[in-house]
């Protein structure tokens, strides 16, 4: 094992961000399952916690605030898998404090998973690159590339060809039903809809470059226009699947706003105009504003 820097003995409360779907489409399917999709991936301030321990003995052990989390959750494995990458003999001590929910399609166990990656990647000392943790990240799941990139993405393939957008800032409602919904039943389900036309980047580019940062390439993107074209193709199933996912449309409408399912579900989102008013909503669901992020709080942690 070579170490680049010095471990660290620890790393605490390390965040790891939400997403949103803008929009998802289904443009074909692969010879081994895995689906084509365009999409754009926008990161919003509704984090995980996590905190790291450096253990010497090389073991990965894991505590968190979620009754029944499987053991050998996407965090621990993010640690394993970096651990066979690299040789790496050091372990960890991982606390996950939860705060996304789960089977929402806001990506909370891939951007965890992220999130240990570029954590252990320095409490290790290890000094891996953003493209070489991607490639260990793609193996755990096809959203986590996106959350190792640093910023908003136009995202093709199945998860892993991004290119990097900004979007301006917006407020959204993030509203979620108890019930979830099992993203590869969605995903094979016969009823959904596989060949949605591709769609090209530049058409959303907005008019002005005023919104695109001297520094770097990014394309500055026309939010309004990414919402008013796009759909999520997996929405007609999860609605069959778990119809509290219409219900929730229906909840937003009836607030006068057009809401839309992130990923595979369950939970829906809508821009939020001020003094929308977001009371009344059933005991248990989940209603919570919040806003984009231009880019990832973990941005600096990793040479490109
Ligand atoms: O990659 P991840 O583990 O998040 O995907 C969960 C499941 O979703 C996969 O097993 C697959 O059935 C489906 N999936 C897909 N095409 C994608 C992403 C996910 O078919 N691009």
């Amino acid at each position: 094992m070579t170490l680049y820097a010095e471990p660290l003995q620890r790393l605490e409360g390390v965040p790891a961000p939400a997403k949103l779907n803008l929009f998802l489409h289904v443009t074909g399917r692969r010879a081994d399952g895995y689906h084509l999709l365009q999409s754009v991936f926008m990161l919003i301030d509704w984090m995980d916690v996590l905190d790291f321990e450096l253990r010497p003995d090389g073991r990965i052990s894991r505590e968190d605030n979620v009754p029944g989390l499987p053991a050998e959750d996407l965090s621990v494995r993010a640690a394993r898998a970096l651990q066979e990458a690299t040789g790496c003999t050091l372990g960890v001590h991982i606390r996950l404090d939860k705060r996304i929910p789960a089977e929402a399609g806001m990506g909370g166990g891939s951007s965890d998973a992220a999130t240990c990656l570029l954590a252990l990647n320095r409490l290790w000392g290890l000094r891996l690159t953003r493209s070489e943790l991607c490639r260990i990240g793609l193996r755990l799941g096809a959203d986590v590339p996106f959350f190792l990139c640093g910023h908003n993405a136009w995202v093709e393939g199945v998860g892993e060809q991004l290119t990097l957008v900004s979007l301006p800032s917006a407020r959204f409602v993030v509203v979620k039903p108890p019930t979830g919904a099992s993203t590869p039943a969605i995903f094979n389900s016969p009823e959904l809809q596989r060949n949605t036309k591709t769609a090209i980047l530049q058409g959303f580019a907005a008019n002005t470059n005023a919104e695109r940062l001297n520094s770097d390439a990014r394309i500055a993107c026309d939010l309004q226009r990414i919402l008013d074209f796009g759909h999520n193709d997996l929405q007609p199933v999860a609605q069959t699947l778990c119809p509290d996912v219409v219900r929730c449309l229906d909840w937003l409408s009836s607030r006068g706003l057009h809401g839309r399912m992130t990923g595979s579900g369950t939970a829906v989102f809508a821009q939020l105009p001020q003094g929308t008013d977001l009371s009344g909503a059933p005991a248990d669901w989940t209603v919570r504003e919040c806003s984009n992020m231009d880019a990832h709080p973990l941005l600096d942690w990793c040479p490109g």
